[in-house]
């Protein structure tokens, strides 16, 4: 198959009807392989769930990929016309809010029934095969819940069920737009191991999308780390969390609550307007490292220990980092 993903240099559009267009993606590269479990992390509004939805082919209608590459499973070019047969099937996401995804006037058995057909599972079978997807999620009392409508279940089943119909095709590619922000603990718990247990079954890949990052430890081994709509590193998740190269994911691993602990930083100031595409460093309004080449330098990728950063005076010294445009 080659890479799952491969993006380079994505820069998204969006139009607007009398208003100047906006570029919340402006220069992505995301590189995900046959059975890695990657992460995008980044502050609200970076163009993480924009990201996503050009890989599932869910754009806005007024949305486009203006320039960069973009290929899905080795095969598919994202500048043209999402491919049908990948849609819901090969590529799956998973959503923050369940309630969204299922349809309030049909039973969960349907629901299902109808991620199943799409899957290829001939009619007579959808309904056993649905019951059992249920309880192969370890969801109580399946058949219970299969006759069930989505408002007589509780957010966290809601999602199960919504991960049930994601999984039903058996999709190569996962995609998890904050699958647990809106559960409890405990719930959160049963929907990651859930996802694992797909993931380790099935071989897929995983695209996570997360502003928790004991989630992203959790269940992802690289990390991407997003700011204004640009890629700024990547990298394992260890090294990202423990020694970040960009100065952007030092202050987001800084303010972000690990361990469950208690996070006093924040990093001042906002995101930058996406109303023009940024050339230079995006993060130098807020940067601590910030320094006079910063302001005028066209940044390119340089190479980290096993990945990339994009900063002239990264944080942890790379070795070959040249910092320029390549
Ligand atoms: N259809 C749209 N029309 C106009 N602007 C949009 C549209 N969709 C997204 N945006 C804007 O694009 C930017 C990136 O949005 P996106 O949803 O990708 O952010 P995100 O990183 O997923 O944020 P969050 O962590 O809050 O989910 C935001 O400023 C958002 O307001
Ligand atoms: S390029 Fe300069 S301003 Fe941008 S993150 Fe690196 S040090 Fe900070
Ligand atoms: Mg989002």
């Amino acid at each position: 198959m080659g890479e799952v993903v491969s993006l380079s240099g994505a820069r998204i559009r969006i139009d607007r009807r009398g208003l100047p267009s906006l570029y919340p993606v402006q220069n992505v590269d995301l590189s995900v392989g046959a059975g890695d479990r990657t992460a995008l992390v980044g502050e609200s509004g970076c163009g993480k769930s924009l990201t996503a939805r050009l890989l599932t082919g869910l754009l806005p209608r007024n949305a486009v990929l203006e320039k960069g590459s973009a290929t899905l499973l080795g095969q598919f070019d994202l500048r043209k016309d999402f491919p049908d047969e990948v849609r819901g099937r090969r590529v799956a996401m998973i959503f923050q809010d369940p309630v969204s995804v299922l349809d309030p006037m049909a039973g969960i058995g349907t629901q299902i029934g109808r991620a199943l057909a799409a899957a290829g599972v001939g009619k007579s079978d959808r309904g056993r095969a649905a019951v059992d997807l249920l309880g192969s999620l370890h969801i109580p009392a399946p058949d219970e819940v299969a006759r069930k409508y989505p408002h007589q279940l509780s957010g966290g089943m809601c999602q199960r069920v919504a991960i049930a119909m994601a999984l039903a095709p058996k999709p190569d590619l996962l995609i998890a737009d904050e699958p647990t922000t809106s559960l409890d603990v405990t719930t959160e718990v049963q929907v990651l191991d859930l996802l694992e247990e797909y993931l380790d079954s099935s071989g897929a890949s995983l695209i996570l999308i997360s502003h928790d990052l004991n989630v992203v430890k959790r269940l992802a081994g690289s990390v991407t780390v997003m700011y204004a709509g640009q890629s700024v590193e990547y990298g394992p998740i260890a090294d990202i969390l423990s020694e970040p190269a960009h100065p952007y994911s030092r202050d987001l691993v800084r303010s972000s609550v690990l361990n469950r602990g208690e996070s006093a930083y924040s990093i001042a100031g906002t995101l930058p307007s996406i109303e023009e595409v940024t050339p230079t460093c995006p993060y130098r309004a807020r940067c601590s490292e910030a320094r006079s080449p910063c302001s005028d330098t066209v940044l390119g990728q340089s190479p980290s220990a096993d990945g990339f950063v994009r900063c002239l005076f990264p944080v942890r010294t790379m070795p070959g980092n040249g910092g320029g445009e390549r």
